[in-house]
């Protein structure tokens, strides 16, 4: 049925002048029909015209009306159809009702009856295709977000894209858990959400939780769920991200940051499939995938037990590394090119140009803050350009030169790099934590860790 206003009937019985009768009063109260007393002629008229809705004798002679009732449900699954039966032929109707028919009208009937039952019959399609049209509406909007998370993902490095290919393949094996590693602002999340939107669990929820922001006496209800007055403040009945991530994805962000007693709690999780909520005792089934993300070295911290070999072997079955952005200089300019079309349309600065130094000077910069410093490089040098060029000198990081590929960088060189960077960026800020990450393009949580990795003190 498309968006016209009234139905298109088919009347289909043996008997003549019930036929023209109804067919009669259909054309008076303004519906468009037709009407047969014999099989073939109403195959054509199926065939020939957009019928939503069939009027049919079950009980004709030579032909067996239900068998006329299968042909059109499967020929035409989307009209409906009402029989008409006589006095005492409960069993067909019955029949023909469990084949699918809409409704049913025993002869001889009134006027009124039939006008009720296609009124009913004009509202049920209408609704049907109102709903074909939402998820038309739907896909459309899945099919918008899938390309825009394809924009989203930038380069070409061949390490860059593995990464890709992996996630790709990971798309595939929606029940498979994926650990994704990788320095900080080199885009897990990013990668955790191409994942899911790629993959059947798409049209579910995607929930990205970072454990390390939840304060430990609630880790387990904001996980678990829980029940109303089970604690002080548990004020209603709540569902926990596992419950909430049914049929979706559940993305535990920094997992080297969960206590240990919620590490055994989430592994039961994971493993069984089920969660009960604080201060109930019944358990709930939900069918969540897990995609984490780590920037430490998660191994170490098994050996040293703070995080448990079990958990961490749940959560690897697919195990994805993002390269930092300094091993695949290749995906600089693409990058930048990005965030300076972004950006100048949003500052409302059309043609700008980018002076070819920038990228040069970029592909030897360190990026400890990797993609996401590169971007807000890219916006605040969008912002203090003046003309339609923009230079080096709008770039506040000035560009260390890297050692020549044949000479490998030492390691070491690097460390002392990011110390000195954070040290230089820390005093800068006077000392405030959460600028000096924004300086940065890395998270607080981030400059904290490698605070502590470089024994750096916030005391002046
Ligand atoms: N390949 C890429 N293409 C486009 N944008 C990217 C890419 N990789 C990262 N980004 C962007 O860089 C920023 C940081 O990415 P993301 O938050 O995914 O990093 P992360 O690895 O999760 O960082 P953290 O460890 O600090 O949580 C985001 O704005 C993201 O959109
Ligand atoms: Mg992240």
């Amino acid at each position: 049925m498309t968006k016209k206003e009234k139905i298109v009937i088919l009347i289909l019985d043996d008997e003549k002048q019930f036929t023209e009768e109804l067919h009669e009063f259909f054309q008076n109260s303004g519906y468009n029909s037709f009407e047969t007393n014999n099989a073939p002629d109403a195959r054509k008229i199926l065939n020939e015209h957009e019928i939503d809705l069939l009027i049919l004798d079950v009980r004709m002679p030579g032909v067996n009306g239900l068998d006329i009732l299968e042909e059109v449900k499967s020929r035409y699954p989307a009209m409906e159809i009402i029989v008409v039966s006589a006095h005492g032929d409960m069993d067909t109707v019955i029949k023909a009702m469990r084949l699918g028919a809409f409704d049913y009208l025993r002869k001889p009937f009134r006027h009124i009856d039939i006008q009720i039952a296609i009124e009913r019959t004009q509202k049920y399609l209408q609704m049907q295709c109102r709903l074909k049209q939402m998820e038309e509406k739907n896909s459309l909007i899945s099919k918008n977000l899938e390309e825009k998370i394809k924009r989203h993902f930038i380069g070409i490095s061949p390490l860059i894209l593995e990464v890709f290919e992996s996630a790709v393949t990971a798309s595939k094996y929606p029940d498979a858990n994926v650990l994704i590693t990788g320095e900080s602002g080199t885009g897990k999340e990013n990668i955790a959400r191409i994942i899911h939107y790629s993959s059947k669990r798409k049209d579910h929820v995607f929930c990205a939780v970072n454990s390390s922001s939840i304060t430990d006496s609630l880790l387990e209800s904001e996980f678990f769920g829980h029940k109303k007055g089970s604690f002080t403040g548990a004020i209603e009945n709540k569902m926990g991200f596992f419950e909430v991530c049914n049929d979706g994805t559940l993305f535990l962000d920094e997992i080297a940051d969960m206590p240990l007693n919620l590490q055994a709690k989430i592994l039961r999780a994971i493993e069984e499939k089920v969660v009960t909520r604080v201060g109930e005792t019944n358990q709930i089934h939900t069918d969540f995938r897990i995609v984490s993300a780590t920037n430490y070295d998660i191994e170490k911290m098994v050996d040293k037990r703070i995080f448990r070999l079990d958990l961490l072997h749940r959560l690897n079955t697919l195990h994805i590394h993002i390269p930092p952005l300094r091993e695949r200089p290749e995906d600089i300019k693409p990058l930048v090119n990005h965030y300076v079309e972004v950006y100048a349309m949003k500052f409302n600065k059309p043609n700008i140009r980018i002076d070819k130094e920038v990228i040069e000077c970029l592909e030897t910069y360190q990026f400890p803050g990797n993609v996401r410093e590169l971007k807000n490089m890219v916006e605040r040098a969008v912002i203090l350009c003046k003309g339609n060029t923009l230079g080096i000198n709008n770039f506040p990081v000035k560009p260390k030169r890297i050692s020549s590929p044949e000479q490998k960088t030492d390691l070491n060189d690097l460390r002392i790099l990011e110390m000195d960077l954070i040290r230089k960026t820390l005093i800068e800020c006077d000392f405030n934590q959460k600028a000096a990450a924004e300086v940065l393009g890395i998270t607080r949580d981030a400059l904290i860790r490698k605070m502590k990795k470089h024994n750096i003190s916030i005391k002046k």
